[in-house]
Formats: structure tokens, C-alpha cells, sequence
């Protein structure tokens, strides 16, 4: 495939198939083939877009806005593509593969407390809206709160998928932060097909399955951690709570098992799509979403790490050296 540019090259991931023991079918829609290497990109173009389009952003202007991380990746790819000023927020809990992919695309980045409610003032949400408040000529996509992000997952994801599976697709899964993925890619599937399921996966510890207790989890991206405007619950079926534990040991198994390297909220995905589908049928076909890849977590330790062969201790003592920033 030959592509105009490097934007147009967003979406088409592949839809592969992966054995987890069920009966069913399970397909991966891999997410992390997208250029900045998240589902993300889809709203970050789409936002971004409309948002040139309707003259909130204009030449020489600045995107702002708050992000777990993939979402300040796709729109700092996009805005270097594009040649706008980006500033994202983040939250202390990022990964340090995601903090430097973010400066590596040139955005500047403030970094807020990990606070468990977004109305904080000291939320990274928050502090996108008071950012761009302060600096002229900004745009903030806002894509906690703008319902438009779930429509670019209708508009791109969910025709994928329906037309990847010719119309064959009975169940989806999908992780829930902002719910745009879930909301919009349910919806195309549900219009197409009433009777396929559509699953929103969230984790153990967040504000709405702790009914407005929330407690500290380490997987990224997902969590439903407010009254999202943009999580449609009209269309979901269940909402399927994860612990980080669960997500954590799919991804092991996916990349030691299967050689598909994802990051931890596919892992959510895909250990809370194998244990539905358990009960299902060889005749269903299962999507699961895996948003990132395992490549933005390796510091994080969560992944297998087989003890690396040194042919001699000159060898070892060098690397070490190399390792520690002294070569
Ligand atoms: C890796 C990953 N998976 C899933 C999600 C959840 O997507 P959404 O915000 O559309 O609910 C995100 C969001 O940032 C993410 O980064």
C-alpha cells in the first residue's frame, strides 16, 4: 500500500487470529501497528481535524490536551506532521517509553500528581483546560469530555472491524478510558448487527467499580474514572472489571505464547475476552482491541525476562558499563 502521507497511513491494522483455548474464535485488531503505535491515533486525527476545519485551530496555533499518554503521542505525531505546538499532560503513573516518545515527537509535557478524581485541580485533566485557557491561539481536542472521539472510533474502527469480519463479528471487547473506542466502534458493530455483544473493560480499582471509591491500579489507559459523557452505556452489555494481575499475566502469555508483544490494557482485553468466550460457541467471532504495544511498558518489568549470555566477562563488564551510561 502507497500512501500520500504519513497520516493517511492511520488505521487498516490487521485483524489476527490468536488461540486462547476457547471454543470461539478470537481475533486481535492490533492497534499498536498504527503509526504513533496506539488506537489512538484515530481520535487524535479525526480532533484534530475538525478542529482545523471548523477554525479552532489555525496555522502557528497549539494543541493542548490530558493523556494517560497514547492519546498526547498520536496528537504530538500529528502535530509535528502538521507543524503545530503541542503540549499534553500526563499523569506521574506514565510509562518512561511513553514520557520520551511524547518529547521525542517535540511536545512539551507537564506532569501532574496520579490523582484518583478527574475534577481535581490538579488533575492532568484539569490542568490541560487551565493551559489552554492561559495560552492564545490553542485548541484542546478534550478527549475525556467531547463525545466527537467516539464517533471517529464509529467512523473508522468499527467499519473496519464489520468489514474485516464481513459483517461476521458476534462480540467485542475493547478497554474503556475515555469509552471512545468501546462507545464508537460498539455502536457501528450493534447498528450492523442488534445482536452482537458488546463488552467495555475497565479494572477493579476504578471509580465506577469501586462506586466512587477508587483505589491506585498500574494499567494504563484503561479505567472508568468519572461520569464520561463519552462512554455510551446505551450500547454496552457488560462492563467487565480486570485487576492489574489478570491483565498483567495475559501479557506474558500473549508474547512468550503467542509472539504478540501488547501492552497491558490488551492484556485486560484479551484475559477478560478468553474467559467469556469460554461459554461460546466455534461459531462465534470475538474482537478483542489491543490498544498498544508491549514496547512502551519494558521498564515496567511485567513482561518475561530470560538472564542474558555473556561469552565472556570482558563482554559483561563492557555491557555493563553501556548500561549504566559510562561508554
Ligand atoms: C493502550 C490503551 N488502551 C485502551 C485505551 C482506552 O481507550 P478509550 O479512551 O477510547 O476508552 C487507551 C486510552 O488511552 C489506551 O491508551
Amino acid at each position: 500500500m502507497m500512501y500520500k502521507n504519513l497520516l493517511a497511513a492511520i488505521g487498516n491494522t490487521p485483524l489476527v487470529k490468536i488461540d486462547l483455548g476457547t471454543p470461539a474464535q478470537l481475533y486481535a485488531k492490533l492497534e499498536y501497528l498504527n503509526p504513533s503505535g496506539s488506537v489512538k491515533d484515530r481520535p487524535a486525527i479525526y480532533l484534530i481535524e475538525q478542529a482545523e476545519k471548523n477554525g479552532q485551530l489555525k496555522p502557528g496555533g497549539t494543541i493542548i490536551d490530558a493523556s494517560s499518554g497514547n492519546q498526547g503521542i498520536a496528537t504530538a505525531m500529528i502535530g509535528a506532521a502538521k507543524g503545530y505546538k503541542v503540549i499534553i499532560t500526563v499523569s506521574e503513573k506514565i510509562s518512561i517509553e511513553k514520557l520520551q516518545t511524547l518529547k521525542a515527537y517535540g511536545a512539551e509535557v507537564v506532569m501532574c500528581p496520579g490523582t484518583n478524581l478527574i475534577e481535581d485541580p490538579n488533575s492532568y485533566h484539569s490542568q490541560a483546560v487551565s493551559i489552554h485557557k492561559k495560552t492564545p491561539n490553542s485548541c484542546m481536542p478534550n478527549q475525556y469530555f467531547n463525545v466527537e472521539n467516539a464517533k471517529a472510533m464509529y467512523l473508522s474502527l468499527g467499519k473496519e472491524i464489520w468489514e474485516q469480519t464481513n459483517g461476521t463479528v458476534t462480540h467485542f471487547f475493547a478497554g474503556a478510558g475515555t469509552g471512545g473506542t468501546v462507545s464508537g466502534g460498539g455502536l457501528y458493530i450493534k447498528e450492523k448487527n442488534p445482536n452482537a455483544k458488546v463488552f467495555a473493560i475497565d479494572t477493579i480499582n476504578s471509580w465506577y467499580n469501586t462506586k466512587g471509591n477508587p483505589k491506585p491500579y498500574k494499567i494504563e489507559g484503561i479505567g472508568i474514572d468519572f461520569e464520561s459523557p463519552v462512554l455510551n452505556h446505551s450500547i454496552l452489555d457488560k462492563i467487565l472489571p480486570i485487576s492489574d494481575e489478570q491483565g498483567f499475566s495475559m501479557c506474558k502469555k500473549l508474547a512468550v505464547k503467542h509472539g504478540v508483544l501488547a501492552g497491558p490494557s490488551s492484556g485486560a482485553v484479551a484475559y477478560a475476552a478468553a474467559e467469556y468466550s469460554k461459554n461460546l460457541s466455534k461459531d462465534d467471532v470475538v474482537v478483542m482491541i489491543f490498544g498498544d504495544s508491549g514496547r512502551a511498558y519494558l521498564s515496567k518489568n511485567l513482561y518475561a525476562n530470560s538472564e542474558t549470555k555473556y561469552i565472556n566477562d570482558d563482554i559483561k563488564i563492557k555491557r555493563e558499563k553501556i548500561e549504566k551510561g559510562l561508554v
